[in-house]
Order: structure tokens, then C-alpha cells, then sequence
């Protein structure tokens, strides 16, 4: 599996969270390309012919992202705009994306507690709906995303340990399947607590 990582940024020199996961992700010898977009695009004034080549030479695509206003940042946002042309990404002949898998990995600096999705909160898979209604039109594989609540406060253990998970799943050919994984992880989970009861 071809693995393309774009992780968009504003100043990954200046990142603690998603600097420490792209040299995790890059140091795993999984990943076939790993770019740092910001650094790429300065002035966002994107080469999209160029985008265009390395979506189509690769099957699984990353994205990885702080949240910023419980959103993408804005490069990506352009990115989308500008990289995902009709009859490229969706129309009658834009199949290009078909069948490659879209796995999203966001960096939270608010608490779980924030994100549990009653009332007036909203979860992180909730705020990323846009990115799976593109990848919809897309007809990619929308993988479950990724994220770390308490992205500044966290020691940096805990980052580790999170990017430690991310390389474990990367290459996961499951994830390609979002609903089959979950369902599968649900039931896993299940096992585990009713062998904590001693049940079989
Ligand atoms: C402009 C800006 C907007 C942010 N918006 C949010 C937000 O909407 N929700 C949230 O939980 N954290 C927000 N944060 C916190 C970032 O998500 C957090 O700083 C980042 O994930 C830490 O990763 P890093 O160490 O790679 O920079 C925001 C931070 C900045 C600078």
C-alpha cells in the first residue's frame, strides 16, 4: 500500500504535536511519501497539476491537521478547493480518487469533555463530516479518523504514545472499511469486558 502523508500545519517548526507524529510516521518506513504542506505552499499558491500526480500514484491518503476553529486550517481548505476539480474528483469522468482510502488525523487542543457530543457539543467525527462527504463524492473509503484531545497541555509522552498508535494503524488495510472496522472494534471490546467478568 502507497502511503501519501500531507500534514498541513501553519509552522511545524514551531509544532510540538504534529511534528512529533510526521517524524513518527515518517521514522516507520510506512510511509511512501510524507510532505509538509505549509512549507510547500507558502504563498498558497497551489501546483495542482503536481497534487493531482501524487493523489493518483498513491492508495491510501493522509491528511493530518490541528483542529483550528473546530475546523481544517486553511491551507487544506484551499487545498480541497483547488485539488479536487470536477471530472478530476467527482463528475461523469471524475474518477481519479475512486477506491483510494482517506484517513484523517487531527490534533484537539479542547478536552473529551468538550467533544462529547450532547447538547451544545459537537464530536471530532461530527466536525469532520465535511471531509467524509468528500470523500463520498469522491467515492473514496472514508477511514474512521484519528484524533488526541488536550493537544497542548498533554505531556509529551502521551503524544508518543498516540503517534506510537497511528503508526500501528497506518497500514491497516481494515480501516479502508470505516462502518466494518468499527463494528469489528465494537465487538472486540465486547469480549474483552465480558472476559473481565469471567464470562466466555
Ligand atoms: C488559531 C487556532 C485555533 C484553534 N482552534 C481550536 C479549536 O477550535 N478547537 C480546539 O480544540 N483547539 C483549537 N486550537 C488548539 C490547537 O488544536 C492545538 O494548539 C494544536 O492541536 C496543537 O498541535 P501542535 O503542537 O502541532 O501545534 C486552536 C489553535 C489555534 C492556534
Amino acid at each position: 500500500m502507497k502511503i501519501l502523508h500531507l500534514v498541513f500545519h501553519p509552522d511545524l517548526k514551531a509544532s510540538r504535536v504534529n511534528r512529533t507524529w510526521k517524524e513518527q510516521l515518517e521514522q516507520s518506513g510506512k510511509i511512501y511519501t510524507s510532505r509538509d504542506m505549509y512549507s510547500e505552499y507558502p504563498d498558497f499558491q497551489i501546483d495542482v497539476e503536481k497534487e493531482q500526480k501524487l493523489l493518483q500514484e498513491h492508495d491510501r491518503i493522509v491528511l493530518q491537521f490541528p483542529m483550528y476553529w473546530w475546523s481544517v486550517t486553511p491551507l487544506l481548505k484551499k487545498w480541497f478547493d483547488d485539488v479536487l476539480q470536477y471530472q478530476f474528483a467527482y463528475g461523469s469522468k471524475g474518477d481519479k480518487l475512486s477506491g483510494k482510502d482517506l484517513q484523517i488525523i487531527c490534533s484537539v487542543g479542547g478536552q473529551a469533555k468538550n467533544y462529547n457530543g450532547f447538547h451544545m457539543f459537537a464530536s471530532v467525527p461530527e466536525l469532520m463530516k465535511p471531509l467524509q462527504l468528500t470523500a463520498n463524492l469522491a467515492k473514496m473509503n472514508y477511514a474512521q479518523p484519528l484524533y488526541m484531545f488536550n493537544a497542548d497541555a498533554c505531556a509529551d509522552e502521551e503524544v508518543k504514545k498516540f503517534g506510537e498508535k497511528w503508526v500501528e494503524l497506518i497500514d491497516d488495510s481494515r480501516r479502508a472499511d470505516g462502518l466494518k472496522y468499527t463494528n469489528e472494534k465494537i465487538h472486540e471490546d465486547l469480549i474483552d469486558v465480558y472476559q473481565q467478568l469471567g464470562m466466555d
